[in-house]
């Protein structure tokens, strides 16, 4: 990524500065994050939308794949909205007071007082999954006298996971209304029917780490088919459509995610095309990367502590973190790139299994990967962590979780303070 480099000590370095210092200076395990490249990653998804749209619509950073106070105000800063699905993510953004018109409530099953939180603060656009969701929202709106502005999230029937992408009949997921039962027409009709709802428009999400752009261009078309038979069922025409995020991002050095001017660009295409043809007017449109924005600009650094040869089997080498504050690998196998911070112009020739710490035998960061011969003590970086480690960190084990550093103009500052052991206690009462 371009926030990475190495320097005259042959050290990794991240936005100028040594990760081996940092990892000094901080402690590891350690999240560090370059402030410079995750706001170069919003432009360059702000300008797209100038280019392509004319300014009409919005990327809105999806915050689940790192939330917390200062992810919120870059995204505000950099003139974002923010895909928020939860109470603890909209609290988070309230909390530095991100415009509330900004942000898109998602989630297939927000609580009473999820819901109540939303409307009470004003959110933009709840974005509802389902018809038990928008009869609860009619009438928590009533109660309050107040109206709730909402998209749909429909099912496009879109597999961007299989390595073909199919056009399922109908996609098994939990998410959203699907189009061919009729459900997503039927919710459309009633929601134009209910006083306290205001559908704005449709929402659709086809997955995530995709590096094709056709499952995009499939989706868009595919909605657009659908606002145009809302059209011409209700003589209603929707005005905002939000494709959802999900561009890939290089984690390893054979991934080749496309540009997102590409996407951006192909999928404008397609809109232009199917609007022409459909009769409608180009909607406002929305995206909502998450893992685009923030995945490149992050690295989690470690200290080696045990290295363990099983002879003709393998190698384990042992970081004083794991699944607790990344649970990729054990989730999903997800492929990571790891260098020895502090020997970086070593070659890379000693193939291990990079463990973690946790009382669990899945607990591996990678299988099979390459790096520099590693001892006890040694730095250990492994990149690309910006997006869904932290956020998914948990306190297995008892760990207690990582500091957030950011860095910036060659300096660095915590943004997420390492938790305590006393933190670690504070809720629990005997
Ligand atoms: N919008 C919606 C409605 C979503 O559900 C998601 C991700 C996004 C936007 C952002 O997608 P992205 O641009 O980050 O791909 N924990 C998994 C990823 C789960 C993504 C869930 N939804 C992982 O670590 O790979």
């Amino acid at each position: 990524s371009d926030c990475l480099n190495v320097n005259e000590l042959g050290h990794l370095t991240i936005g100028g500065l040594d990760t081996v210092a940092l990892a000094e200076r901080y402690g590891t395990p350690l999240y560090v994050m370059d402030e410079d490249q995750i706001r170069r990653n919003c432009r360059k998804y702000k300008s797209s939308i100038d280019r392509f749209y004319g300014g009409k619509g919005i990327a809105a950073y999806a915050s689940k794949a790192m939330c917390c106070k200062a992810m919120c105000k870059i995204a505000m800063e950099e003139g974002m909205g923010l895909d928020v699905v939860s109470g603890g993510e909209l609290y988070t953004a309230m909390s530095v007071n991100f415009p509330a018109e900004r942000i898109y409530f998602h989630g297939n099953n927000k609580t009473v007082e999820e819901i109540a939180q939303a409307l009470q603060y004003g959110v933009g656009r709840i974005v509802v999954d389902n018809l038990t969701e928008l009869e609860l929202l009619n009438s928590l709106a009533a109660s309050r006298g107040k109206n709730a502005d909402i998209m749909f999230r429909i099912k496009p029937g879109i597999d961007a996971h299989t390595h073909q992408f199919i056009r399922t009949g109908q996609i098994d997921s939990k998410f959203g209304l699907a189009l061919e039962t009729g459900e997503a027409m039927d919710a459309v009709k009633k929601a134009l029917a209910l006083p306290h709802i205001n559908l704005k428009g449709l929402h659709c999400h086809i997955g995530s780490q995709i590096f094709d752009i056709s499952p995009f261009e499939l989706a868009a078309q595919v909605m657009l088919r659908f606002i145009a038979d809302i059209k011409r069922e209700t003589g209603v025409e929707l005005h905002e459509l939000n494709l959802g995020g999900g561009f890939g991002i290089k984690y390893v050095p054979d991934h080749q995610p496309v540009e997102y001017d590409r996407y951006m660009e192909s999928v404008s295409k397609v809109v232009h095309a199917a609007c022409a043809e459909l009769g409608l007017e180009i909607p406002y449109i929305i995206i909502e990367p998450g893992r685009s924005v923030v995945g490149d600009a992050g690295v989690t650094l470690y200290t080696i502590g045990a290295v363990k040869e099983i002879p003709n089997v393998r190698t384990y080498v042992s970081v004083d973190g794991g699944m607790a504050d990344n649970p990729r690998y054990i989730l999903y196998q997800s492929e990571y790139h790891a260098m020895v911070a502090n020997k970086t112009g070593l070659q890379r020739d000693m193939k291990v299994t990079l463990a973690g710490k946790c009382c669990e035998s899945g607990d591996l960061i990678g299988e099979g990967m390459l790096i520099q011969q590693a001892k006890p003590g040694d730095i250990l970086a492994v990149l690309a962590t910006g997006a869904y480690n932290y956020s998914m960190a948990s306190n297995y084990n008892r760990l207690p979780k990582p500091a957030v550093v950011m860095v910036k103009d060659g300096d660095s500052r915590v943004v997420i303070r390492r938790e305590s052991y006393d933190e670690l206690l504070q809720n629990d009462l005997l």
